[in-house]
């Protein structure tokens, strides 16, 4: 795919932040009357994408998500509520950190049910990846994150080629095998 160069401007992360609150009913519940994990996966995606939307201004797409755990259950009737923000703006891609926390209205008890890191590819009308301003990180959470954002780029890379070495020795094994039958 190619990418074409535009001239964005630095952002901050303030800037980039996004929230989104639901309601869990019936349609979202398994048989236990609990949040389906599929379901809170596309909030995490949604509200990831608000926050590279805002950075990039222009279409992203969802490339990654990390590791997920479901910490404790969502209740039917809880509200979740959403908070991403940009972790890191690379050349085409940027790292978002999306954390959700569930509220029982009835009690006003609140727990935070899962976090993930996501990446998102910013894309022009025609599919072209573009490259998408830098980051500010002010605070020092901020620029921790934005530091762990690196370590674990490195780290997906370094999965996506051991993967990759992985099917090529496997198709290397299987097309012996058939040679030798
Ligand atoms: C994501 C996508 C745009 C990457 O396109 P590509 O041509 O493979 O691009 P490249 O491999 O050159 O990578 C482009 C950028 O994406 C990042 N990227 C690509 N695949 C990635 C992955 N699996 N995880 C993390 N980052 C990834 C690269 O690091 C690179 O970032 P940079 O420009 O900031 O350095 C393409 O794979 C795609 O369109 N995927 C489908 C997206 C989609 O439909 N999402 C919804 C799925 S349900």
């Amino acid at each position: 795919m190619s990418s074409t160069q535009t001239n964005p401007v630095a952002r901050t992360v303030a800037s980039t932040r996004s929230e989104m609150t639901e309601i869990i009913l019936p349609n979202d519940t398994n048989t236990l009357g609990n949040l389906l994990g599929g379901r809170l996966m596309h909030f995490i995606d949604l509200t990831g994408a608000m926050a590279a939307y805002r950075h990039s201004r222009t279409n992203v797409v969802t490339a990654a998500m990390d590791h997920i755990d479901f910490i404790r259950p969502v209740h039917l009737g809880d509200l979740v509520t959403l908070k991403s923000s940009v972790n890191r703006a690379f050349s085409t891609s940027m790292e978002v950190g999306v954390k959700a926390w569930a509220e029982n209205p009835r009690t006003g008890m609140v727990a935070h049910v899962a976090s993930a890191y996501l990446v998102f590819v910013a894309i022009d009308n025609d599919g072209r990846r573009q490259h998408v301003p830098q980051l500010i990180a002010e605070t020092p959470d901020q620029i921790r994150r934005y530091e762990d954002a690196m370590r674990r780029r490195e780290h997906r890379e370094a999965e996506a080629a051991r993967q990759k070495e992985a099917r090529l020795a496997t198709t290397a094994q299987k097309e012996k095998a058939a040679n030798q039958t």
